[in-house]
C-alpha cells in the first residue's frame, strides 16, 4: 500500500473475513465521479416525474446492483409511490451473464401489480437476459404499463433486445463497478463508477 500513489488511497473496510482492501487501483479508469452521477440523476428524476404526474408509480428495484441507484433516484421525485424489490441472479460468479435467470426473491404478489404503472429500476443493461426475464415475469400480473429505467447500458448487440425508457449512460462494452455495481460482490460501495482492470476478471474467484 506504501507504493501506492496519494489518488489511489486505500478504502479499507473490515469484513467478517478479515481486512478487504478495495483499491481504486483496481480500476483501469474512472467512468463517471459522484457530481457528475448526481447531475444526470437530477435530469431522469425530473424526465420520471414530468411523465408520471397524473399517475401513482409502482418502482420494482433490482437488487443488489441498483440499491444505490434506486434510493438517490426516488429522493428525487417529488410524486406518492409505492417500492418493491426483486433480486435475481444470472452472472453466477463469472463477469459474462449465463443466461439462465433465477428469481431470488420473488416479485410483488401479483394482485399488487393489477392496473399499476410499473417502473422497472435496474443497474445495467448489458445482454438484456436479466431485464428481459423480468419483465416478462412482471407482465404477467396484468399491470397498466411497464417501464424501465437503467443507470447504464451497454452499446452492444444484446441476446434479447429490451426497450429502456429511461437510461442514465451509455457506455462501451467493458466491465464496470462501483454506485451498487458488483464483481464478485465487491466495489458496490465505491461511491464512483470505474472500469475494472481486465486482468481482475480473469482471476480465480476468493
Ligand atoms: P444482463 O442480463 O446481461 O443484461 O445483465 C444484467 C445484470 O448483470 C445487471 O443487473 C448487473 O447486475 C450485471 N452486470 C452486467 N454488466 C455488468 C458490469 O459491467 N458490471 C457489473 N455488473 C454487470
Ligand atoms: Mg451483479
Amino acid at each position: 500500500m506504501a507504493s501506492l500513489k496519494p489518488s489511489c488511497r486505500a478504502l479499507i473496510s473490515a469484513s467478517a473475513d478479515g481486512l478487504i482492501i478495495l483499491v481504486r487501483g483496481d480500476l483501469e479508469r474512472v467512468l463517471f465521479d459522484e457530481p457528475a452521477i448526481h447531475r444526470r440523476l437530477d435530469d431522469i428524476a425530473a424526465q420520471i416525474s414530468n411523465d408520471y404526474r397524473e399517475q401513482e408509480l409502482t418502482v420494482i428495484a433490482v437488487l443488489h446492483g441498483s440499491l444505490m441507484f434506486v434510493a438517490d433516484l426516488l429522493r428525487r421525485i417529488p410524486l406518492p409511490l409505492k417500492l418493491e424489490c426483486l433480486s435475481v441472479a444470472s452472472y453466477h460468479g463469472k463477469a459474462q451473464t449465463s443466461g439462465d435467470v433465477t428469481f431470488k426473491l420473488a416479485p410483488a404478489s401479483p394482485s399488487d401489480l393489477a392496473d399499476r404503472d410499473v417502473l422497472i429500476v435496474d443497474d445495467i443493461l448489458d445482454s438484456g437476459h436479466t431485464l428481459a426475464a423480468v419483465r416478462e415475469a412482471l407482465e404477467r400480473a396484468r399491470p397498466h404499463s411497464i417501464r424501465v429505467c437503467v443507470l447504464l447500458s451497454k452499446k452492444k448487440q444484446r441476446a434479447r433486445e429490451v426497450d429502456a425508457n429511461y437510461v442514465g449512460f451509455e457506455i462501451e462494452d467493458e466491465f464496470v463497478v462501483g454506485y451498487g455495481l458488483d464483481f464478485r460482490e465487491r466495489y458496490r460501495n465505491l461511491p464512483y463508477i470505474g472500469v475494472l482492470r481486465r486482468e481482475l476478471l480473469d482471476q480465480p474467484s476468493k
